[in-house]
């Protein structure tokens, strides 16, 4: 089953982590991807990767002049904007309260907003929080023994997740959050 064939996805953040696993997951299945992110350089290593019809915006979303800029180039490439994936800049009260209340508002409008919440992952995020370059054996052991499942999230998993989220058997899903956790939260 082809879930997004003849989808448009833009991912932000999706040179690296969460966002670039997102950015795979979804052109496997089919989609073009409209990748995003403040690092150029990064971006077009991706580009450059496959024969995926993938294009890429450059974009510094904490830059408000540079979304509608994102939205712009993602219609001039592509025509169409199916599904955005918010990934880059991620805080998690606000995430939760925006996405519930967004989705109030855009559901007359065919529109569903949901937040995926995960777990600690061995990203460049979590290197860059811990200020080293590989997490030690020891800081590996601490963050895992806080999560139920005894491990940590992949990028993966969030990816799953994701592609869930915005395929249509979630038809129904709108304004709410699925962590992905391993039971952490529990
Ligand atoms: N890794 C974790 O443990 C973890 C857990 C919970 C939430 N998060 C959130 O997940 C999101 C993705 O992080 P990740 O773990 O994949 O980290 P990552 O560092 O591997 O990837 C983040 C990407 O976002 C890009 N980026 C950063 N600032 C940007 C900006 N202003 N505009 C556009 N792009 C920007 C970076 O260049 C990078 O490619 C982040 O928002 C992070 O806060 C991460």
């Amino acid at each position: 089953m082809n879930r997004f064939s003849g989808k448009v996805v833009v991912v932000t953040g999706a040179a690296s982590g969460f966002g670039e696993a997102i950015a795979r997951r979804f052109a496997a299945e089919g989609t073009s991807v409209c990748l995003s992110d403040i690092d150029v350089e990064r971006l077009a290593a991706e580009l450059g990767s496959g024969e995926r019809p993938v294009d890429c915006a450059p974009a510094d979303l904490s830059q408000e002049d540079d979304v509608p800029k994102l939205i712009e180039t993602d219609r001039t490439t592509f025509g169409a904007l199916d599904v955005l994936v918010n990934n880059a800049g991620y805080s998690h009260g606000a995430v939760l309260t925006s996405s519930r209340r967004l989705a109030l508002e855009l559901a007359r409008h065919n529109i569903r907003v949901n937040a995926v919440n995960p777990v600690a992952a061995a990203t460049g995020f979590m290197k860059g929080s811990m200020g080293v370059d590989e997490l030690s054996a020891d800081q590996r052991a601490a963050l895992v023994s806080t999560i139920p499942r005894g491990r940590l999230a992949e990028p993966r998993d969030v990816a799953a997740a994701v592609a869930f989220l915005a395929s249509d058997e979630a038809d129904m899903i709108t304004g709410t959050s699925i962590d992905v956790d391993g039971g952490r939260s529990i």
